[in-house]
C-alpha cells in the first residue's frame, strides 16, 4: 500500500460527531491493524481512506497527493469489506483487484 496520512480528519453523521482529529501516517509496506470496540469507527475509517465515504473536517492523503475529494476509482487504492459485499466465487486478491 502506498504511503496513507490522515490529517485532523473528523466525521460527522447529523449531529453525532464518531472521529474527532484523527491523526495517522502508514508508512509504505507497513502492516496497520486497527483496533478498537465495535462502533468506535474503524470501518468509517476505512470508508474515508477509499472514498466511499465523505469526511466532515480535514484531509486524506495517498502517495503524497491529497484524495480528500478525489473518487474511489482515482484513488488507486481498494478495501475488502466487513460482510455481505465479497463477490464469494473470487479470491481475496481477485476481491481486491476488481475494483481497482
Ligand atoms: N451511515 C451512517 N449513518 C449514521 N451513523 C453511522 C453511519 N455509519 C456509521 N455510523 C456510526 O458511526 C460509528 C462508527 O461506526 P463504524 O461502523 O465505523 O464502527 P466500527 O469500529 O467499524 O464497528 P464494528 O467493530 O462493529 O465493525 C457508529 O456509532 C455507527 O453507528
Ligand atoms: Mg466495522
Amino acid at each position: 500500500m502506498s504511503h496513507v496520512e490522515i490529517r485532523n480528519v473528523s466525521k460527522q453523521f447529523g449531529a453525532i460527531k464518531v472521529m474527532h482529529d484523527l491523526e495517522l501516517a502508514i508508512e509504505n509496506g507497513e502492516f496497520c491493524a486497527l483496533l478498537g470496540p465495535s462502533g468506535c469507527g474503524k470501518s468509517t475509517l476505512l470508508r474515508m481512506i477509499a472514498g466511499l465515504e465523505t469526511v466532515t473536517a480535514g484531509t486524506i492523503h495517498i502517495a503524497g497527493r491529497e484524495v480528500t475529494d478525489v473518487a474511489p476509482d482515482r484513488r488507486g487504492i481498494a478495501m475488502v469489506f466487513q460482510s455481505y459485499a465479497l463477490y464469494p466465487h473470487m479470491t481475496v486478491r481477485q476481491n481486491i483487484g476488481f475494483s481497482l
